[in-house]
C-alpha cells in the first residue's frame, strides 16, 4: 500500500504533467493548500475586499440556533465537516448544537493532519462540551465516517464555499457520494457564493493587499521545492476574470516573459510565451435557486435557505429524505 504522502506525491506528479503539457495550461486549485498556502488563504479571509467568509459567518451566528434545531428535529445531531480546515467558521454552530443538547461529537474531515490537530486542541480549548473525533481523509472519496446510534442524526457541513472550486458535473457527482454515505433525516449545510456585480467580484480575488497574487504565486513555490522545479514566482503575474458566461471567477498566472522552465522530478522542460496564461481555479458563483436545485437533484429535500441582507451569500439546509 502506498502512505498518504506517496500517493499526494504521484497526484501532484500526475495532475501538473498533465496541466503543464496541455494547451491551454492549468493547475489545480487543490494544490494551493501547502502549509504557506493554507496561511495566506487564513490571511485572505481577513481582508477587506473578501466578503466571502465575514460574510458566511455572519448568516452562520444570526442562524445558527435554528439550523441547528431544524437539522435535528427530534433527534441527537452529531456534526461532519467537508475540509475542516482550523474550523474557524464551525465554532458558532457547534456552540448552538451545545446549547441544544448538552453535549456534540464533532467530526472533521480534512486531507491535512496539521489543520486537523489545531481544529482539535482549539475546539476541546474552547468548546469544553465539544467531543473532536477528526477524520484524516480527502472528501471527494467519500466521507467514510462509523455509522449513527439510534435516534441520532448526522449534520454535514459544506461550508465556506468550498463547492466553488468545482463545476456543475463534478458537484452534482460530489453530493451524491455524499448522500450515499447518509440515512434518512440526516442533513446537508452547504454555503455557496452567489452571484454579484463585477466589480465586488474584481477585488475579492485580486486584493490591493497582493495577498491573493501570493496565494497563486505560491503554487509556484510549491512546485519548486515538491517536484525540484526553478520557475521564478515573480516572472508570473496574478489575473483574475470575470467569466460571466460561465458564472465564475477565474485566476490565472500568466507568464510576464517568454521563459523555460524545468520540473526536475518529472524529467519534464516546459516553454512559456510571453503573456501565456496557466490557470490556477475556477470560483463558482450561484444564482439564487441554484444550489437549492443542486441539492433537489441530488437526493436532498430543500429545508431552508439563510441569506445576508446584500444577498451576496447563501447557507442552504438540505435532508436525506
Ligand atoms: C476556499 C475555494 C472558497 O474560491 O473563494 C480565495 C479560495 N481563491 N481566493 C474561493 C480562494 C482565491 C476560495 N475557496
Amino acid at each position: 500500500m502506498l502512505t498518504d504522502d506517496d500517493f499526494l506525491a504521484v497526484r501532484i506528479a500526475a495532475a501538473v504533467r498533465l496541466g503543464l503539457t496541455s494547451y491551454p495550461k492549468w493547475l489545480p486549485s487543490w494544490l494551493f493548500y501547502d502549509e504557506a498556502g493554507s496561511r495566506l488563504f487564513e490571511r485572505i479571509t481577513d481582508l477587506p475586499e473578501y466578503y466571502l467568509t465575514r460574510t458566511e459567518r455572519g448568516i452562520l451566528k444570526a442562524h445558527a440556533t435554528e439550523m441547528i434545531t431544524i437539522a435535528a428535529g427530534p433527534e441527537r445531531l452529531r456534526i461532519a465537516e467537508m475540509g475542516a480546515g482550523t474550523a474557524q467558521k464551525t465554532m458558532v454552530l457547534l456552540e448552538a448544537a451545545v446549547r441544544r443538547q448538552g453535549e456534540v461529537l464533532y467530526e472533521p474531515v480534512d486531507v491535512s493532519d496539521s489543520a486537523l490537530a489545531a481544529a482539535k486542541a482549539r475546539i476541546e480549548r474552547e468548546l469544553k462540551r465539544v467531543v473532536v473525533r477528526p477524520r484524516h481523509g480527502d472528501y471527494t472519496m467519500g466521507l467514510d465516517l462509523e455509522p449513527t446510534g439510534q435516534r441520532e442524526r448526522r449534520l454535514v457541513l459544506y461550508i465556506g464555499s468550498s463547492i466553488g472550486n468545482f463545476d456543475a458535473e463534478f458537484a452534482t457527482e460530489l453530493l451524491l457520494v455524499v448522500r450515499a454515505g447518509l440515512n434518512k433525516g440526516d442533513g446537508l449545510l452547504l454555503g455557496v457564493d452567489l452571484v454579484k456585480d463585477e466589480a465586488t467580484l474584481l477585488a475579492a480575488y485580486d486584493d490591493a493587499a497582493g495577498v491573493t497574487a501570493a496565494f497563486n504565486r505560491n503554487l509556484l513555490v510549491r512546485l519548486n521545492r515538491e517536484l525540484v522545479a526553478n520557475f521564478v514566482p515573480e516572472h508570473f503575474a496574478h489575473r483574475a476574470v470575470w467569466n460571466a458566461a460561465e458564472s465564475r471567477m477565474e485566476m490565472y498566472l500568466d507568464s510576464r516573459v517568454a521563459q523555460t522552465v524545468r520540473l526536475n522530478m518529472l524529467d519534464l522542460t516546459v516553454e512559456f510565451a510571453e503573456g501565456e496564461p496557466v490557470h490556477t481555479e475556477n470560483s463558482y458563483k450561484y444564482r439564487p435557486g441554484q444550489a437549492e436545485a443542486l441539492l433537489e437533484s441530488t437526493g436532498f429535500h430543500h429545508e431552508e435557505t439563510w441569506t445576508d441582507a446584500k444577498g451576496w451569500f447563501a447557507v442552504c439546509l438540505g435532508r436525506v429524505e
